[in-house]
């Protein structure tokens, strides 16, 4: 079961890190845009930050995403997670890098069909996006777990990493589904810690402590 984090904003990452429960980080263009950064500059912090496995999101046709995989493999190395786009191009790619031993994630996954496919081309991880399906009015968790199910039964090693997550309740519900690895934005790694008993029963405690001194 592993953790990883949905942001490409080194701040949040290292704060998270520092907890020592996170075992990686996946990012995308849009997350990348939000922190107004160069990729290539948040993939070095990561990597001096010692994270392992950092998802870096390739765009294009299978020209360019190969361009542009061939750059960060030969820069990143083992830390790198090339993730590509559920299409025909993405999974050619997928096939190749899988059959040289990159890791891979197929990104944007919507239903079992897409999952199989991206597991027949030999993905290390497949990423359904739990609440964009949940917005679109179907269950999210019930596609994490026909995903799951379906690698059951079929003998792929490919692991289903549940993103778009944005509560923790769909972050346990995942794994509870079959999600060997849930991506998660900071936020909901941080509510994952609370509870409103655990708060007030950690200041009785204190209060009781105090009567000793
Ligand atoms: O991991 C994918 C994620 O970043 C997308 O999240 O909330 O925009 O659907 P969201």
């Amino acid at each position: 079961m592993k953790i990883f984090i949905d942001s490409a904003n080194t701040g949040e990452i290292i704060r998270c890190l520092g907890t020592g429960l996170v075992d990686g980080v996946t990012t995308n263009p849009s997350l990348l845009r939000k922190v107004g950064k160069d990729p290539i500059e948040v993939y070095k912090s990561l990597e001096q930050l010692g994270v392992e496995d950092v998802s870096m999101e390739v765009v294009g046709n299978l020209q360019q995403m190969e361009k542009q995989a061939n750059k960060l493999i030969s820069m990143f190395g083992d830390i790198c997670t090339v993730k590509l786009p559920m299409n025909q191009d993405g999974l050619k790619l997928c096939k190749y890098l899988a059959s040289n031993g990159v890791r891979t994630n197929v990104t944007l996954i919507f239903n079992a069909a897409q999952a199989l496919l991206a597991a027949k081309a030999g993905a290390t991880y497949v990423s359904p996006f739990v609440g964009r399906i949940d917005d679109q009015g179907y269950s999210g968790l019930e596609v994490v777990r026909s995903i799951a199910d379906l690698y059951k039964t079929t003998g792929f090693s490919t692991q289903v990493l549940a993103a778009s997550i944005r509560t923790p309740h769909r972050a346990v519900r995942s794994y509870y589904n079959g999600a060997d690895v849930v991506t998660m934005p900071s936020p909901v790694f941080w509510q994952m810690f609370e509870h409103v008993l655990t708060e007030s029963g950690l200041r009785q405690f204190e209060v009781d402590y105090e009567t000793f001194n």
